[in-house]
């Protein structure tokens, strides 16, 4: 990867580029990772895959970090591969995959924006929107099975646990003793996993040995967990430039870990108030909420727990010799932690 690519993807996800390192590069033409994903949505167009491509495309293209697509490129150089055209397709797969999960997401969250626009389900109805994602997932995987036994097993399992921890996660709806432990057994399996398993195959791709491949693997399990619980604390924040609304989670009663932390250090009136807001929310009761939160410090304990977990990725990173993409890495473990989209 050169440095006028580098520089044009990291704009591109919205994280800023080290400036030391790379800021002195030229303006950019176009890079791989906004355009990747175009081309398969324009042949299947051709071949008349007609309104599903189109909606899938739309959604695809429409504006997301592109985070999945770029841990794999820079894990896939930290890992010593040296032809990035190699690592396109699976780096393109997991953009895929995850776009899936997000449309089928927003139909079951009954979430109405997405990256600043109106959810596909909302636009195009349940049927379609459900549709459309078994496409997304479908080309996602035909994307993967392009390389070898032990990528489609890693690409596989990961899927299938976002399944399983999704119905976990569906079976603790204002479930009020739900532990941190669930939590994160919740969050391995919906986000981290797909983040541990786009390292850990990258670097398989590059023909690294095991223990790197397993090293990239906890790394990008450490920083979806950072990544998860900084969306939680998000959603509870609000912030516009996440272009999805304030408090879809406490609406749906997903127990995430800054209120599970209340529920555990509240006590007497305080907690009662706490679980009766969370069984009956509605946008009146965001004052009382948030002051409960404030009581118990639970944002600025997740807040902790966030940089914890990305210590453990920082960590893992160590046993690779410093590098340009190396630190490309340290510089979206940073975005994670600063980040408000
Ligand atoms: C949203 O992921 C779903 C979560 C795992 C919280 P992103 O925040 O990476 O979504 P986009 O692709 O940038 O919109
Ligand atoms: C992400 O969790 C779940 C997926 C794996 C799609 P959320 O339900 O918190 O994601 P957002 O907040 O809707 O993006
Ligand atoms: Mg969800
Ligand atoms: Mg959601
Ligand atoms: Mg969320």
């Amino acid at each position: 990867l050169d440095r006028v690519k580098l520089k044009k993807i990291l704009t591109n996800a919205k994280i800023n580029p080290p400036k030391d390192e790379i800021n002195s590069a030229p303006q950019p033409q176009v890079g791989p990772v906004p355009r990747m994903g175009r081309k398969p949505v324009e042949n299947e167009l051709q071949k008349g895959a007609g309104e599903v491509a189109e909606l899938a495309g739309e959604m695809l293209l429409s504006g997301g970090k592109r985070l999945r697509p770029l841990l794999a490129i820079i894990a896939y150089e930290v890992a010593g591969g040296k032809d990035i055209d190699e690592i396109m397709n699976l780096a393109l797969s997991f953009e895929f995959i995850h776009t899936a999960t997000l449309v089928h997401d927003d139909i079951n969250d009954a979430a109405k924006q997405r990256r600043g626009i109106t959810t596909l389900h909302e636009r195009a109805g349940q049927a379609k929107a459900i549709i459309a994602g078994d496409w997304l997932f479908v080309h996602g995987f035909g994307l993967g099975g392009l390389y070898t036994k032990a990528i489609i097993d890693l690409v596989t399992d990961c899927c299938a646990n976002i399944a399983i921890s999704e119905f976990m996660q569906l079976d603790h709806v204002l479930n009020l003793s739900t532990s941190p432990e669930d939590y994160l057994q919740i969050v391995r399996g919906k986000t981290a996993g797909p983040f541990a398993a786009g390292c850990e195959a990258a670097a398989i791709v590059a023909g690294s040995s095991q223990e790197d491949a397993e090293a990239l693997g906890r790394f990008g399990m450490e920083l979806g967990i950072a990544f998860q619980l900084m969306d939680d604390i998000l959603d509870l924040q609000g912030d516009e430039r996440m272009g999805k609304p304030r408090g879809a989670d406490v609406i749906e009663g997903k127990m995430t870990l800054p209120l599970i932390h209340a529920l555990t250090l509240l006590h007497g009136d305080k907690r009662k108030k706490l679980s009766n807001i969370l069984q009956q929310f509605t946008d009146k009761n965001w004052d009382e909420l948030m002051g409960l939160l404030e009581t118990s410090d639970s944002l600025g304990y997740s807040q902790l727990l966030v940089r914890t977990h990305l210590e453990r990725a920082t960590l893992e990173l160590q046993r690779f010799p410093d590098s340009l993409s190396k630190s490309l890495l340290m510089r979206i473990v940073e975005h994670v932690h600063q980040r408000h989209m």
